[in-house]
């Protein structure tokens, strides 16, 4: 396909309204694309249609404002894809119940995109994925109808790297890599990310790419790792990680602070983390550090829970059958997603040892655990003083401190919340 094929885009298909794909429908809507939101959740459209955000950075006014001026419209339907420019695939790349990669929402949407697919359209991935996911699974649904990419239409990769709750880089300041099936994909998806205001920074391949996303969140995970273990082994030795880690940090150069904590959660790290170890695994050559990383994060709950355990015995009680609330069950700080939260874990792990556990989290009501709902205690003075332990697993910025301290009798501090507090009744990771 030649460069005069890139006409100017004027309607965009965003599929998948979630984290990624509501962020950029109301960016593009607000660059002046008519945008057509496509979601398999209805609750999502609802909510949408009524003006009701469900993901932290977008406003319900931006809603209501867009879908007034006719710029953004959330449907279930695919059928008016084929009035779309540009179609951006945001849909979940989790993990299967094997905790295996699953493409099922991927290959749901594109074979959806292949049977409404028209001459001229940019077909852009933004899901993570394994490399080569795009050209070998992605892309030969949507040939399926004898249209060639890169001669009928244009397929482009570009990896979302946005960081829900980072307050300093959000969608619009995060560069988008951007690679595509030929060189022309890759300058017209170019083209929409500039006319949307994003700098983009050219990839030579796909695969490249995806692999690119990859080497970003296994980095987190790795690095988190060789802290946590270090954590284990500087408690276990009397030396406090805070400071270590504090003190290594001062190096101008060479060296980036990872911070302890009871786990690595999200939607993104952890599994993104299993996309890379699975595929390597697959193409025979596994790796190993990788591997392990994600092994130590996965212990940290259950060392998180240990901790507890010692604090408890110290104060001559046993997990069975004490009262232990949760301060934080979302994924990390400040941000209302709790999928893969290590703190729900740690609930899970203390009710299995007998615990009567309850939750307090500013950012969300209510969490699922088993099947089985649990809602969020009240903040009161009593809540915290029928406590036999209060752990504090993750640290918004809305707790106040001061007031959990002194109402509550014992705390297992798992994110160094509590640093500069007289020590006593603290007992920290
Ligand atoms: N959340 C993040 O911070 C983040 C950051 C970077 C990359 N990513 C990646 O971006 C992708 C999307 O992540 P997310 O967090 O936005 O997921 P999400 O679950 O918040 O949103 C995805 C949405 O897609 C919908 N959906 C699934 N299949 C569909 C289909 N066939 N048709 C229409 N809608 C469909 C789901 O109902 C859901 O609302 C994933 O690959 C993820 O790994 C996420």
């Amino acid at each position: 396909m030649s460069e005069k094929n890139i006409t100017p885009f004027s309607r965009v298909g965003v599929i998948g309204l979630g984290y990624v794909g509501l962020p950029l429908s109301v960016l593009a809507a607000r660059r002046g694309y008519r945008v057509l939101g496509i979601e398999q959740n209805r609750a999502k459209i609802d909510s949408l249609n009524r003006g009701e955000s469900y993901v932290s950075g977008v406003t319900g006014r931006d809603l209501q404002v867009l879908s007034e001026k006719g710029m953004l419209a959330a449907t279930e339907s695919y059928e008016e894809l084929d009035t779309c420019d540009v179609i951006v695939v945001c849909v979940p790349t989790p993990l299967n119940a094997e905790g295996l990669p699953d493409y099922q929402c991927l290959k749901a949407a594109a074979q959806e995109i292949a049977a409404r697919l028209r001459k001229g359209q940019l077909v852009i991935v933004e899901s993570t994925v394994a490399p080569g996911t795009t050209a070998s699974l992605f892309l030969p649904l949507l040939e399926a109808r004898a249209m060639l990419a890169g001669y009928d239409f244009f397929l482009a990769y570009s990896p979302e790297r946005i960081d829900p709750g980072n307050r300093e880089y959000g969608l619009e300041n995060i560069p988008k890599l951007v690679a595509g099936f030929t060189p022309t994909c890759r300058r017209a998806a170019r083209s929409f990310y500039k006319s949307i205001g994003l700098a983009t920074v050219p990839v030579r391949t796909m695969e490249t790419a995806e692999m690119a996303k990859l080497l970003e969140n296994t980095f987190r995970d790795i690095n988190i790792a060789l802290v946590n273990e270090m954590a284990r082994i500087c408690r276990h030795n009397g030396i406090d990680i805070w400071e270590v880690v504090e003190a290594a940090a001062t190096k101008p150069f060479g060296f980036q602070a990872f911070y302890p904590g009871p786990g690595v959660g999200g939607h993104c790290v952890p599994v993104d983390s299993i996309y890379y170890t699975s595929w390597a695994r697959g193409s025979g050559r596994p790796a190993e550090l990788a591997e392990k990383a994600r092994l130590v994060n996965a212990a940290m709950p259950l060392y998180a829970v240990d901790v507890i355990r010692e604090a408890l015995a110290a104060e001559g009680r046993h997990l069975s059958g004490s009262r232990i609330l949760v301060l934080g069950v979302t994924y990390k700080k400040d941000i209302e997603d709790t999928r893969e939260s290590s703190a729900l874990k740690i609930i899970e792990l203390l009710q299995e040892k007998g615990s009567i556990v309850s939750f307090y989290d500013p950012m969300t009501e209510q969490v699922n655990l088993n099947g089985k709902t649990l809602d969020s205690v009240a903040l009161s003075r009593s809540t915290f003083s029928a406590q036999d332990c209060v752990v504090l697993a993750v640290h918004h910025s809305a707790f106040d401190l001061a007031w959990i301290y002194t109402n509550s009798p014992l705390i297992v501090d798992l994110a160094n919340a509590f640093n500069g507090f007289p020590a006593g009744k603290i007992k920290r990771l």
